[in-house]
């Protein structure tokens, strides 16, 4: 740690639960300036007493991030080094299934802010002469499986934005991280059990049930929230960050099987799996 860091503000959205409360903490635990972002007060509060816990201060701001005015005053407030994107929602659902409207709250939350953030966020880098926006992508930024089509979109989205930005900022000496998790276990799949729980009348009805119960299933062996975050705190510390960094052994191996497995015999696999384990 050098004496600069200290001084240095890392932003991070969705501070309140799962890996923004994780990285929030841990950031803060490392010497940086931890700020996270919160929609309520109550959150704010439960921020305050994850950091109480673990001894360390970590700062907190309102923010609902799809928001452009608040994402402005909250950017002008901070002037982060860092930025962390980490804010998101599970969007569980067959694409038959979803409206416009939960489409576009999702590339609103999960592609438009991010992207709206960093720009915010990019001339107080510039004139600081560095800094480091860290995206929270996903596995699912890489590879595809059914019911989940909205998410991975966003996430695929990201990915791409998040490669054009690294070479656009790179001489300004602003580094850009994908952080490419697989499962963690955190409020995210609660929220994919409510998704297809109110996907009442739907033709997908005996796949979602069965999603669901692989979904509880899976919850007991997924890794700490912890993990991510001390990945994140990594990209943010290291002079030379790598441009993704896969966390969890699901995700490496997903990503390798994504890169050698040619597209014909992945969608006969897939297809396979998805009549055998879903029912569809
Ligand atoms: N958990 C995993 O297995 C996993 C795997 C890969 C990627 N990820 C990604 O990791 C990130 C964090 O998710 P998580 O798993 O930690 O889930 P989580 O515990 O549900 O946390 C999500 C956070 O995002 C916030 N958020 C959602 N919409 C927002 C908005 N419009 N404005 C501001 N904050 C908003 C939530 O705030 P509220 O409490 O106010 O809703 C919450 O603080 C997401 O980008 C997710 O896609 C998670």
């Amino acid at each position: 740690m050098t004496p600069t860091d200290e001084r240095r503000v890392v932003l991070t959205t969705g501070a309140n639960s799962g890996i923004g409360l994780a990285t929030v903490v841990e950031l803060a635990r490392r010497g940086f300036r931890s700020v996270g972002t919160v929609r309520s007060p109550a959150k704010a509060r439960r921020v305050a007493e994850a950091a109480g816990a673990a001894g360390v201060t970590v700062e907190t701001a309102l923010l609902d991030v799809t928001d452009a005015e608040a994402c402005a005053a909250v950017v002008a407030r901070f002037r982060p080094w860092g930025l962390v994107n980490n804010a998101g929602f599970s969007v569980t659902g067959a694409l038959e299934d979803i409206d416009d409207d939960e489409a576009r709250r999702a590339l609103e939350t999960m592609v438009l802010a991010p992207v709206r953030l960093a720009r915010l966020a990019l001339p107080s880098m510039r004139d600081a002469g560095g800094g480091r926006i860290v995206n929270i992508s996903s596995i699912y930024g890489l590879t595809t499986t059914p019911l989940t089509g909205w998410y991975q979109g966003c996430k695929h989205a990201l990915e791409g934005l998040s490669d054009a930005l690294r070479a656009e900022v790179a001489s300004a000496g602003v580094k850009v991280v994908l952080v490419e998790p697989g499962g963690f276990r955190t409020g995210i799949w609660q929220e994919a059990q409510d998704d297809v729980a109110g996907r009442q009348g739907s033709r997908f009805g005996p796949a979602y049930r069965r999603l669901a119960t692989g979904t509880r299933l899976a919850q007991p062996v997924m890794g700490s929230p912890s993990q991510v975050a001390r990945v994140v705190a990594r990209a943010l510390r290291s002079p030379m960050p790598r441009a993704r960094y896969l966390v969890g052994y699901d995700a490496r191996t997903g990503a390798v099987l994504e890169r050698v497995v040619p597209t014909a015999v992945k969608d006969v696999v897939k297809d396979r799996l998805t009549r055998v384990v879903l029912g569809l």
